[in-house]
Formats: structure tokens, C-alpha cells, sequence
């Protein structure tokens, strides 16, 4: 058992909600001078510091006087099992090609899947591991990993197996989703319908049959693949008992956002480009918009249109897609500032895309991202006295302990 007290503010992002939609995202639930009892790893009781329940007397006390607790971050959208870098394409694009430019001539996703290709399990496992340690270091206590630069069934397994091993390791928490469907391969160019078959037929079975993958994600997108394709994979996927999620109008209005609707996908995830019709369909679902700021401002990008979405009523989450390509950093409060200056969300609505909005995400609301009696206890103490702060002083970490599963796993 342990007490963490005199927070200057609790920010509990509660109670009882699965999510928070529309204007409820702006409405912060805050306690001043706040207190949590937590034991055996979940929360016992929260309230003011006054209020606290007697305590037994060698109980450990955290002091988080002139601090601000909040429920740990949850990155419900990331690439983190990689090879290499791109910072030749970066260099590229500064001096005008465009990222699907880049992708047609054999860059782009492709050049890091040949990386991949060439890196052993345990190289790729120590890169990740640098990358989660980074994501813990500004607060993030889940993340979610996709698969997506083996594109061989062997490749694909490996990287799903790094990500299986590194959940097991911890502190973190890990959600792994499986993106065959992330690009064509070269070997494959001009036989889209083999590798199809290859990720229907192959890939996917044999995920399913070792429960590497809770979600399956399609890059839906010209250049990628066709709703009509992605349809194919989601089936599949939703046979062998994944769950889906979908990359959904990125670069261009390509239907993704109403494909991730229609198919109950639990997150539609980038959405710059996504049309009035999409807005519409994901308003009458279930379906969590998750935003990527972080992408359109390395790619110089219109940013999607997250005040539209959050006057729809829809629940906005906000995640990092921390990959080499189109968002290499790990800073996930910097993603935060860019939700407030370049979308105009208010720190509180980003507070809640970062914490319940993306538990619900990730199918993880009843048990993640708020601090409510009975939740699991992953908390971070933060080093200011005003949550605002966190994304005012930008490009630095706040935070000043990371607590998981009732555990402190980061001392700052
Ligand atoms: O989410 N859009 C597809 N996948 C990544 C980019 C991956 C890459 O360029 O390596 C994304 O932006
Ligand atoms: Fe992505």
C-alpha cells in the first residue's frame, strides 16, 4: 500500500465513463490538494489530502505537494518495432518531394522493411526497449505497437514476438496489432492479389493461432490498399477473434473513415483528410477518432480537423505513430502542445484524448486512463502546478515519477 498526497491537482478524468465525447472532453475533473490510496495495484480511494482514511503507520507517503497527478498516458497508436532511420528521405522532402512521392520510388515504408528484413529479434528488441524507455520517460505507462515492416510471414512474426517479449519485461504495458496490410513489398510489386492472399491466407492464421495480435490495422489509402481489400483483411481478422482498427483517410478522402464505422473498428486513426460523410459515420458509431498531429507536422500536413470531430459529439483520443517515416519522436506531451496550437484542443480535451479517450482506444476503458476506485493504478506525478503547464512548456518532460500497477517504475 502507498499514499500518494497534497497534489496541488489531481486530474481523475472520471467517473464511470467508458469516454468522454464532445464538449464532455473539455470538462476536467479536478481536485485540489488531492490524495489516492493505492494497494495491490489498483486504486483504493481518492479524495482530498484533508479527507485521507487512517493510514498504517509505516505506510509509504509520496509528497506530491506544488504537483499534478494524472492518470498515466496511453499511446494507442505507434510503429516501434523498427530498424534504422530515414533521415535522407527527411532531407528529400525539405527540398520538395512529397512523402507518397518518396513511397513510389521504392522509399518510404519499404526502406524500412528492408532494415527490418536484415535485423535479428534481439537487435530489434533493443531498439524497441530504447524507444518504450523514452515513451516512459514523458509519462506513457500503455502503448499500443503495431507490426507492419516484416511483410513476411516469418518478418511479421518476429516483430510480433518482440513485442510479446517486451509486455512480458515491462514495466510497461504493450497492445499489439498486426498491419500486414501496411504496404505492397517489393517482391510482390504488380501481384497485389499474391500478397493479399499471402496476409489473408497465411499471415493472419498463423497470428491468430499464436494470439500475437489483439488488433488488426489496414493502411487503407491510395497507394496502399483499397477499402474494398481492406474489407477483405478486416474480415478475416474479425473471424480469427482480432479486433479491428484502421489507418483512415492519411493522405487523401478515401473512405477509410466510413470502412472503420461500418466494420465496428474500435479506432479510425489520422483522419486529415476525412470528409463531412466520414464525420457523419463515425458520429453514429462507436468508433474512437484517434489523431496523429505529430505527422502532419512533420510532413508539413494539414492538420485533421479535431473541433469538428469534437463538436460531432465523437470521443477525439490523441497518439504519437511514433515510426521512422512520418513521426520519429517518442515526446507524446509535445503532441499535446501541437493538438492545442495547430487544432485548437484546449489542454483539458487533450488531457483526455491522452488518458480515457485512449484507453477507449484500445478496448481498455473499464480498466485504464482515470483514477477511479478500482482501476488499475498507473499514475504520473508531474513537476507543475498546473496540468496547463505540461503543454505551455513545451519539448521537455514535466514528469517527475511514473507509477505502474501500483509500482513506481520511473524516477525522474
Ligand atoms: O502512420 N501511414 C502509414 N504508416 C505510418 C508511416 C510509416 C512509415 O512511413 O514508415 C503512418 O504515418
Ligand atoms: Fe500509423
Amino acid at each position: 500500500m502507498f499514499v500518494i498526497s497534497n497534489a496541488a491537482q489531481l486530474i481523475y478524468v472520471g467517473p464511470g465513463k467508458f469516454s468522454r465525447r464532445g464538449s464532455e472532453m473539455g470538462r476536467l475533473d479536478v481536485i485540489q490538494d488531492g490524495a489516492i490510496v493505492v494497494s495491490d495495484g489498483v486504486i483504493h480511494w481518492v479524495g482530498r489530502t484533508s479527507d485521507l482514511p487512517p493510514i498504517p503507520p509505516d505506510t509509504e507517503i509520496i509528497d506530491a505537494r506544488g504537483k499534478v497527478v494524472l492518470p498515466g498516458f496511453i499511446d494507442s497508436h505507434t510503429h516501434l518495432v523498427f530498424a534504422g532511420s530515414r533521415e535522407d528521405e527527411f532531407e528529400q522532402r525539405l527540398k520538395g518531394r512529397t512523402y507518397e512521392e518518396i513511397a513510389a520510388g521504392g522509399g518510404g515504408i519499404n526502406a524500412t522493411v528492408q532494415q527490418v528484413r536484415r535485423a535479428s529479434k534481439e537487435e530489434l528488441k533493443a531498439a524497441t526497449r530504447r524507444r518504450l524507455q523514452r515513451l516512459l520517460s514523458f509519462g506513457v505507462t500503455t502503448v499500443e505497437i503495431k507490426s507492419g515492416y516484416g511483410l513476411t510471414l516469418a518478418d511479421e512474426l518476429k516483430c510480433l514476438q518482440v513485442i510479446a517479449e517486451l509486455n512480458q519485461e515491462g514495466p510497461w504495458e504493450l497492445v499489439p496489432t498486426f498491419l500486414g496490410a501496411h504496404a505492397v513489398p517489393p517482391e510482390f510489386q504488380g501481384n497485389r492479389e499474391g500478397y493479399l492472399r499471402l496476409v489473408v491466407d497465411e499471415m493472419l492464421p498463423e497470428v491468430g493461432r499464436g494470439r500475437l495480435a489483439e488488433f488488426c490495422d489496414v493502411f487503407c489509402e491510395r497507394g496502399a490498399f483499397t477499402p474494398e481489400e481492406s474489407e477483405r483483411i478486416l474480415k478475416r481478422a474479425y473471424e480469427l477473434g482480432m479486433k479491428a482498427k484502421v489507418h483512415a483517410d492519411e493522405f487523401s478522402s478515401s473512405g477509410g473513415a466510413e470502412l472503420a464505422a461500418r466494420w465496428r473498428a474500435v479506432s479510425a486513426d489520422h483522419l486529415l483528410c476525412i470528409t463531412d460523410a466520414g464525420i457523419a459515420a463515425l458520429a453514429r458509431s462507436d468508433t474512437v477518432p484517434t489523431l496523429l498531429p505529430g505527422t502532419a507536422f512533420f510532413l508539413g500536413l494539414n492538420y485533421a480537423p479535431a473541433r469538428r470531430l469534437i463538436e460531432a459529439g465523437l470521443p477525439v483520443a490523441l497518439a504519437s505513430d511514433c515510426n521512422p517515416g512520418t513521426c520519429p519522436s517518442e515526446n507524446l506531451t509535445l503532441i499535446g502542445t501541437l493538438a492545442c496550437t495547430q487544432m485548437k484542443m484546449l489542454p483539458a480535451e487533450v488531457v483526455t484524448a491522452l488518458t480515457l479517450n485512449a484507453a477507449a482506444a484500445l478496448d481498455r476503458s473499464q480498466r485504464l486512463g482515470s483514477i477511479e476506485v478500482g482501476k488499475q493504478a498507473d499514475l504520473i506525478v508531474c513537476d507543475v502546478p498546473d496540468y496547463r503547464q505540461l503543454f505551455y512548456h513545451f519539448g521537455v518532460s514535466h514528469v517527475w515519477r511514473v507509477i505502474k500497477r501500483g509500482r513506481v517504475v520511473y524516477t525522474a
